[in-house]
């Protein structure tokens, strides 16, 4: 897995290093909901921002701010220093700000490169002749995975029988050519085995080493740590932490996201992605220890 690549000032990558994407002591209520109080996270680009946090921390409501579908409703949301309030996803997009969803917006039965160019179609000829120009899309599409590493052997195919790494993956690639500066991704490994995880790790450093600033939400600090350049921790939708890659071990990070019983249940959730038996896995005490070796 190419993860230790480093990044250089090609690709746009601003000199002075300026997050693209920064919120600082943002917050968002729903009702009386807190659901997020404040937050303050830099997205730079070329680097890999992990957000992780059991379920209710607030990931998803972190990135539905930055993705524009809510408004923050405490604290500041700057894009390149500017101070915003999104109305729409449209909107983040247009800025270059890409989310990838779980549940990707695919037409199972399209062919892949079909898919690739959904929603913005390479059309030629004059209207009302306009027709769809096919070549040109399943070229670009061609040369677009290949640039990005991921080789597909028939773009004809119907994304549908993909593996949902692969889908992930094309997924990646299409934010990348559609100008993306900004990929998030949410849990794209949380219903993936563990070499399609890897995958699709492989594919988020590929974007990182194009230059993107990458928010990677995850609630596996094991597939964080393979990729991350920073680490941000929620807890009840607060800061729990905010780290650096060297300021932070694997360990102390599985310790920040669930500590003591917690941490049994994470045993639970590493047993289904890694295909083991619970009771095949070391006790929790063992699991802090291998975790740290
Ligand atoms: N639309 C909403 N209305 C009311 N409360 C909400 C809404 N969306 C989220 N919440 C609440 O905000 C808190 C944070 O939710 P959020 O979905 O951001 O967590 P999450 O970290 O993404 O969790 P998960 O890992 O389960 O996806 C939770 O307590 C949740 O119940
Ligand atoms: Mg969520």
């Amino acid at each position: 897995m190419t993860t230790d690549v480093t990044t250089d000032e090609t690709n746009g990558v601003a000199a002075d290093g300026q997050p693209i994407v920064e919120l600082r002591g943002a917050g968002k209520s729903y009702g009386n909901v807190r659901a997020l109080h404040g937050v303050s996270l830099a997205v730079p680009p070329g680097k890999v921002t992990c957000v992780l946090g059991d379920n209710g921390a607030g990931k998803s409501t972190l990135i539905k701010i930055i993705s524009g579908l809510h408004q923050h409703s405490e604290g500041e949301y700057l894009i390149d220093g500017k101070p915003v309030k999104l109305g729409s996803p449209r909107e983040a997009l247009d800025l270059g700000i890409a989310t990838v969803y779980q549940d990707l917006a695919t037409v199972p039965l399209m062919p892949v490169w079909r898919n690739f160019f959904l929603g913005s179609e390479v059309t030629r000829g004059p209207w009302p002749v306009r027709r769809l120009d096919i070549a040109t899309m399943k070229k670009t599409a061609n040369d677009e995975l290949r640039n990005m590493g991921i080789v597909l052997d028939d773009l004809e195919q119907p994304i549908g029988t993909l593996s949902g790494g692969q889908r992930q993956s094309v997924a990646i690639a299409r934010a990348v050519y559609f100008g993306a500066r900004v990929l998030i991704l949410d849990e794209p490994t949380a219903a993936l085995g563990v070499k399609q995880s890897g995958v699709v790790l492989k594919y988020i450093a590929a974007a990182r080493d194009r230059g993107l600033g990458v928010i990677f939400i995850t609630h596996n600090p094991h597939h964080a740590y393979m990729v991350g350049d920073h680490f941000t921790v929620l807890r009840l939708g607060t800061l729990e932490l905010s780290a650096g890659r060297s300021e932070v071990s694997l360990e102390e990070l599985t310790n920040h996201m669930a500590g003591g019983a917690e941490l049994a249940a994470l045993k639970h959730e590493l047993a289904q992605v890694q295909g083991v038996a619970v009771d095949e896995l070391p006790e929790v005490g063992d699991l802090k220890q291998s975790a740290a070796s």
